[in-house]
């Protein structure tokens, strides 16, 4: 019964819009679908269609009664986010299309950032696998997830490139390379979107934060953001534009200012390059409350900002209500015009038509499906094999690692035994506690081989206060209240009668992640005074190090033999930890952030331009160079690093000219070797250097890559192709330029260790 009445309204619905004449499913096919619902719609309608309120407490049986019901009856609301369950989906979307005049369908969104509740490593850990078909897989996985509950838009990939580690979001990201971060932006659209957004399995991506987010100065969140075009241009907005390119469905504004203008109100951000640059033809969301932000940015007043983001070519207004509640005033008193009402309205209709909601408003919430697909084991077991790839081993002196499943074993630290830590932050859909902690994976996977002696040994921090801010949003880190030398005390004794310590230590999960900058980045002091009793008792140790960003633990690399850097594995990490520490997965991560000495070096990045005082190569100081009195220039660990418990090993470096015309390509071709006992995944890395140009230039770039696999003692050769393309870039004006010249063509295993060589290119 209730069925059939959907069908007559929706069908009343669809009869009072013309047929289009257009192509079906070319864009031009659903702007006319769109403009005949927008024919039908009051300008109070319009403007409801771009209110983006959060769900709140909304729970099932109880939509109805929600202040959220009202203005979706009244057709005052265009989506809802973070709303999770299939049946509180089907619910308010019901009131949507039965009770509101034009009945139409609400989208839903949701912050669906590493994982649905099956979680994959947080970006800045998935992005050290460097292998795009499993971040892909990663991100489909997500969407058939999120779809069966009622998602049909998520607001990632996150793509801001960040060289600052104080910066939380750090973990968000994908680090500090564009070329790598354009890579995973196109892999991460294309596992959520698929070819056809309008399948019940395929979902609506959202590209954020546009832009710049991830150079906020002194690494403090929201914090402003100023530098050169041709900075922005060559160095962070590639990830945006690739995801452009790539047909992602929507764009986020970021939170800061950009050249003294908020992007929320930047007009030639927002139109000039994404939409008559790039030709981004989606619709553009604020982040969340960005419009009323600009209150406290010191732009006007509410009626004032919520103008300027119209203006801008914002359509969606994220749960501020600027839009809802002033707009129409606006265009009263002619700050606004109609057309860019119906503009954003027009924009948000022609994604629900794409997302096939008009047909099927309840298409991506199923019950059944979602009982069997969402957290299922293919999934989890995917999920394992993606984490264990995520692993970067950062040293590993006299191959303490992989261990064997015999002895036994002391576990100590604070992240040793916290389930709920393991997904990492902004997972908002998963069930912590169902996550696999580090305990229990070991324990699974020794069963009676070997004994685990556990001790916690240390808090994650000394300070309380800072801990009760850490251990929030269902991420308790249990403190332990007992004094600090008796958990020492404790943890030594288990290691004097053990035959390795591992050492789960680090960060919990909510020191990184929003609104969770911080000025020391060093492993924490209380947990390093626990590794230096460890230390004390002659025993080998692994450090499995959990972050949610580089850190600077030059101590650690200094004086641990063993160091295996986990990030925030996600939902299977303590099986997926166990797989790699006793050589079931050999790891093959690679750094995709430079880990400095100390947060004095912040920001240090790979690809950094030369100076005009730069320090001769082998030298750690020189009076009048460019470099520091008290440390080197060198990071602790370089971008692309990442050891194997194989040795690897390059050789034979080849090019195809050294004196290229024109749109002739390069082919640069290598060996590789595994000259080791194990086998192994290598990611062979392709940089270059443009030695004159018109303005200055980094002395590396990395251009391209590729992850092979190879068995003990198998030899592999690879070859990229360089094209005249790949060697452009952004000059003083924002032009993107062929500049013909000299290159120098640079491979090997990370951005420090290269084997070179240089060419022509007229
Ligand atoms: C974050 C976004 C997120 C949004 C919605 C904001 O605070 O900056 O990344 O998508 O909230 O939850």
């Amino acid at each position: 019964m209730r069925n059939s009445i959907l069908f007559v309204l929706l069908l009343m619905v669809m009869l009072a819009c013309s047929k289009p004449t257009a192509e079906k499913g070319t864009n031009a096919y659903y702007i006319q679908k769109a403009d005949s619902v927008l024919a039908l719609m009051t300008l109070e309608e319009k403007i409801g269609q771009l209110n983006l309120p959060a769900a709140g407490d909304i729970t099932t049986g109880q939509a109805s009664n929600s202040n959220i019901a009202e203005k979706i009856r009244e057709g005052k609301v265009g989506g809802l986010f973070n709303l999770k369950s299939a049946e509180k989906i089907r619910d308010v979307q019901r009131i949507a299309v039965e009770e509101s005049r034009l009945k139409i369908p609400l989208i839903f969104g949701m912050d669906v950032i590493h994982g649905y509740e099956t979680i994959f490593p947080i970006p800045l850990g998935i992005a050290s696998s460097w292998d795009m078909e499993l971040i892909q897989k990663s991100a489909r996985i997500a969407a058939i997830e999120a779809s069966a509950d009622g998602i049909s838009w998520t607001f990632s990939p996150m793509t801001d490139v960040s060289r600052d580690p104080r910066w939380g979001r750090v973990s968000e990201g994908n680090g500090e390379d564009p070329f790598l971060g354009a890579a995973i932006a196109k892999a991460m659209i294309t596992g959520y979107q698929g070819d056809d957004l309008s399948l019940d399995n395929t979902i609506m991506a959202c590209v954020k934060h546009f832009a710049l987010y991830g150079a906020p100065e002194a690494g403090r969140d929201y914090h402003t953001v100023d530098m050169s075009r041709q900075r922005m241009f060559n160095e962070y907005f590639l990830p945006y534009k690739a995801a452009v390119e790539a047909g992602v469905g929507t764009v986020m504004t970021s939170f800061n200012d950009i050249d003294g203008i908020p992007a929320s109100a930047n007009q030639w951000l927002m139109t000039e390059v994404l939409r008559n640059q790039w030709g981004f033809d989606g619709f553009v969301v604020t982040d969340y409350t960005a419009i009323n932000e600009m209150i406290d940015h010191g732009l006007g007043d509410l009626q004032q900002v919520s103008a300027l983001a119209l203006k801008a070519g914002v359509d969606m207004d994220m749960v501020g209500e600027g839009f809802l509640t002033t707009l129409e005033k606006s265009l009263e008193e002619g700050k606004i015009t109609q057309k860019q009402i119906d503009d954003a309205a027009r924009r948000i209709l022609v994604a629900k038509f794409k997302l096939g909601l008009f047909e099927d408003p309840y298409r991506y919430a199923n019950v059944e499906k979602s009982k069997q697909v969402v957290f299922s084991q293919e999934h989890r077991n995917i999920a394992r094999e993606i984490a264990a790839q995520s692993f970067v081993l950062l040293k590993n002196d006299g191959n303490v690692l992989p261990l064997q499943k015999k002895g036994t074993i002391a576990l100590v630290g604070p992240m040793a035994d916290n389930r709920e830590n393991m997904t990492g932050t902004w997972s908002v859909a998963a069930n912590f506690e169902k996550s696999v902690s580090l305990k229990d994976g070991l324990e699974k996977a020794l069963g009676e081989k070997a004994r685990i002696i556990h001790a916690r040994g240390a808090n994650v921090v000394e300070d309380p206060e800072l801990e009760s801010r850490v251990s929030i949003f269902g991420k308790p880190t249990y403190r332990d209240e007992r004094p600090e030398a008796v958990m020492i005390q404790e943890a030594v004794a288990a290691a004097r009668n053990a035959d390795v310590i591992i050492a789960a230590m680090g960060e919990a999960a909510e020191m990184s992640g929003e609104a969770s900058s911080r000025t020391d980045i060093e492993l924490p002091a209380n947990q390093r005074r626990l590794l230096q009793a460890l230390k004390a008792t002659g025993k080998p140790i692994v450090l499995v190090l959990f972050t949610g960003r580089p850190l600077a633990i030059k101590w650690e690399a200094e004086n641990i033999p063993s160091i295996l850097n986990v990030w925030f594995a996600g939902s299977e990490a303590g099986d997926a930890i166990s797989d790699v520490l006793f050589g079931d997965v050999n790891p093959s991560g690679k750094l995709p952030a430079t880990f400095p000495q100390n947060v004095g070096q912040v920001p240090i990045y790979y690809n950094q331009k030369n100076t005009g005082r730069p320090l001769p190569e082998g030298e750690w100081f020189q009076k009048f160079r460019s470099n520091y009195l008290d440390v080197s220039n060198d990071p602790l660990y370089p971008f692309g690093f990442g050891l194997s418990y194989t040795e690897f090993n390059y050789s034979n470096l080849q090019i195809s000219s050294n004196s290229l015309k024109g749109d002739q390509s390069l082919i640069i071709s290598i060996e590789i070797s595994n000259d080791g006992k194990y086998d192994g995944a290598e990611v062979v890395q392709l940089y270059i250097r443009d030695l004159v140009a018109s303005i200055t230039r980094p002395v590396k770039e990395l251009k391209a890559f590729e992850k092979l696999f190879l068995k003990s003692g198998e030899k592999k050769k690879v070859e990229f192709e360089l094209k005249q393309k790949d060697l452009m870039f952004y000059d003083q004006d924002a032009k993107f330029v062929w500049e013909p010249g000299e290159f120098e063509i640079m491979v090997g295993g990370n951005s420090r260790d290269l084997i070179k060589t240089k060419i022509d290119w007229n």
